[in-house]
């Protein structure tokens, strides 16, 4: 089946972060926070979201890094996902276009985000482009594993939502993602670091622009 990204994101958009908290069972906020203690953010960095949905990424970086007063720029194609974003965190950027300029972040962190683009290679090379030399990108994802596993637990709470389709959705999108090694492979960057988290199709990893 082929499905369309846009719609399905400008369709959860308003409900998104309740989704995320049960569908999660609140794990997901735990992944974040996991996720952002390892990104090498330094005071002043101009950190850009890619895929930024509504935004939750941005907050817990206010919350957690206050101290390093950095310029948090989310980026995300949905315009539903962005202008929820722009209301939540009116004191950051938030755009649907791509207009950054070359070599003008030291940092992308993606939550949840590149399993879902349509050209992951041009998006990454976008992503490098983006970034200044010595930056780095910071992925947070849930990458296919060798062995089966069983995603009926998504389903049977995308049922109590009525939500089977956007959900069938993200089962799809998992299973037909890459492995993180697949993955490793066409990021243009050099890998520092990989961790699983738990369970451990959720995984983290940090990649350093070096040339
Ligand atoms: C699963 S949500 C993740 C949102 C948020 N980062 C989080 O962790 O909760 C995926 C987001 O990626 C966005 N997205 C999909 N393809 C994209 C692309 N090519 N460029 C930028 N954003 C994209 C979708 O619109 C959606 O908001």
């Amino acid at each position: 089946m082929n499905y369309d990204i846009l719609k399905i994101f400008s369709s959860v958009a308003q409900n998104y972060d309740i989704m995320n908290d049960v569908m999660s069972l609140g794990f997901h906020t735990v992944w974040k926070r996991f996720f952002l203690n390892i990104c090498p953010f330094e005071p002043n960095m101009t950190v850009m979201d890619f895929g930024t949905g509504t935004g939750d990424l941005i907050g817990l970086i206010d919350t957690l890094f206050p101290y390093l007063d950095m310029s948090l720029v989310g980026f995300d194609v949905c315009d539903e996902m962005v202008s929820i974003a722009k209301k939540r965190y009116p004191h950051h950027q938030f755009l649907s276009t791509w207009t950054q300029a070359k070599e003008s972040v030291d940092g992308v962190i993606a939550s949840f985000s590149l399993r879902n683009c349509h050209s992951l290679e041009d998006d990454l090379k976008a992503i490098f482009d983006v970034l200044k030399p010595g930056g780095f990108l910071a992925v947070l994802e849930f990458f296919k594993m060798p062995h089966h596993q069983s995603y009926e637990w998504i389903r049977t709470l995308s049922h109590l939502f009525k939500q089977e389709f956007e959900y069938d959705y993200l089962v799809h999108s998992i299973q037909n993602f890459l492995s993180f090694d697949e993955f490793a492979k066409i990021v243009p960057c050099r890998l520092h670091h990989h961790q699983e988290l738990w369970p451990s199709f959720v995984q983290m990893a940090i990649f350093d622009k070096i040339f």
